[in-house]
């Protein structure tokens, strides 16, 4: 089985909690959701307005015609 999710966010979420912070990823990249493992390095050279799919392998493809059927 396999599920799409689209994310745009390039870089993670900080929480503080009191002096300590922790970096939610927003990326959707991490493998260790839901914390950040600085994946989202991979997201530094897309370009806006495309779209892309990434394997769990890092491998990345630009997808074209992104619909959503309803
Ligand atoms: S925000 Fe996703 S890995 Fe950092």
């Amino acid at each position: 089985m396999a599920r799409l999710v689209k994310k745009e966010f390039k870089g993670p979420l900080e929480i503080k909690i009191g002096t300590k912070s922790i970096w939610i990823c927003m990326c959707g990249l991490s493998i260790n959701q839901p914390f950040c493992d600085d994946s989202h390095e991979k997201t530094a050279d897309e370009e806006d307005n495309k779209t892309y799919a990434y394997e769990k392998e890092g491998d990345r493809t630009e997808v074209k015609n992104w619909e959503v059927a309803y």
